[in-house]
């Protein structure tokens, strides 16, 4: 413990109980430019839910990767009941709301083509998951769960508990794994949503499974909340002001993205996502030395 909190003393000077911070703050001090980072389960449309946006802009400015660990997440030639069963097989439940025409990917291209910084990322494949990831040992700087692996233990999905416990263990198993010695894991809980928050059974439960699959935790407060700088190029050149007619997905996403810019104190931000009032809990997890 004491430990992460010299690693990360930046973040630690901020007592707990001032308002929480952004989480976009949070991803631009842990995440380096040169990182190779693992996003797990990312949702299909960055602007709702836009962690692997956030990760995709941190490693802009280096030789950093992105890698999407997500079995629903990518073009799926397979029908999609018959992929599932074959998801079943290797991962059990899968669920969740799977990206299946790689939404995701083409917006991120949409805003790489207009300026915005972003490096691409890369789709590990309908054989890796939360549980399974295919990479080798110690390959990955950074994971990035944003309410993936809690979701999958069960909470809302009424799952059988020892399945919940199952499910939650060979996730930060398989996390410890491909991560390196000293590697981190931003852990976004939304304990509350998922039931965790007023449960200390199930919250300490977590931590447990944590610890005991080799990582040291610590707790923040965070808004979830994204923003992106942009420079004034991008704001001043961007073409899609008007509401696409006929409609026309590309152009729809990048008007969605043009009217989520604004300016913040003289500067341009692609600003994505609401903050949530209460705020989610961010666990910042690093692999212990010895695991
Ligand atoms: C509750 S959503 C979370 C989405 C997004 N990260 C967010 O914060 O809103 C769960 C996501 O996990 C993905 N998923 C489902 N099973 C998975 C598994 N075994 N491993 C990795 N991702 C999985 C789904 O495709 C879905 O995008």
């Amino acid at each position: 413990m004491e430990n992460i909190r010299r690693r990360f003393s930046n973040l630690w000077e901020t007592p707990h109980k001032q308002p929480p911070r952004e989480a976009y703050q949070f991803y631009q001090e842990l995440i380096q430019p040169d990182n190779i980072v693992g996003v797990i389960g990312p949702f299909n449309n960055f602007i709702d839910k836009p962690a692997l946006m956030q990760a995709c802009h941190c490693v802009s400015g280096g030789n950093g990767s992105v890698f999407v660990i997500d079995p629903q997440w990518g073009p799926q030639k397979e029908p999609i009941d018959e992929s599932s069963e074959k998801q079943k097989k290797h991962f059990s439940e899968v669920a969740g709301l799977g990206d299946f025409s790689s939404n995701h990917l083409r917006q991120i291209q949409i805003a790489k083509s207009n300026g915005i910084k972003l490096t691409l990322p890369q789709w590990l494949g309908p054989d890796s998951a939360a549980q399974k990831i295919e990479l080798p040992n110690d390959s990955l700087d950074v994971i990035v769960d944003h309410s993936v692996s809690v979701f999958l233990s069960g909470g809302r999905l009424n799952r059988d508990p020892i399945e919940c416990m199952s499910t939650m263990n060979s996730c930060y198993r398989e996390y410890n794994r491909v991560l390196k010695p000293g590697g981190i894991l931003i852990l976004q809980t939304d304990r509350s949503e998922y039931r965790l928050k007023n449960n200390p059974f199930i919250r300490s439960l977590l931590d447990v499974f944590l610890e005991n699959n080799g990582f040291d935790i610590e707790e923040f407060r965070v808004t979830d909340a994204f923003r992106i700088p942009v420079s004034t190029d991008v704001y001043d050149n961007w073409e899609q002001r008007e509401f696409p007619k006929p409609f026309d997905s590309d152009k729809f996403s990048a008007y969605s993205m043009f009217k989520r810019m604004v300016n913040i104190d003289g500067a341009y931000y692609l600003v994505l996502d609401k903050p949530w009032s209460q705020g989610p809990d961010m666990l910042i997890c690093t692999k212990a030395n010895e695991s």
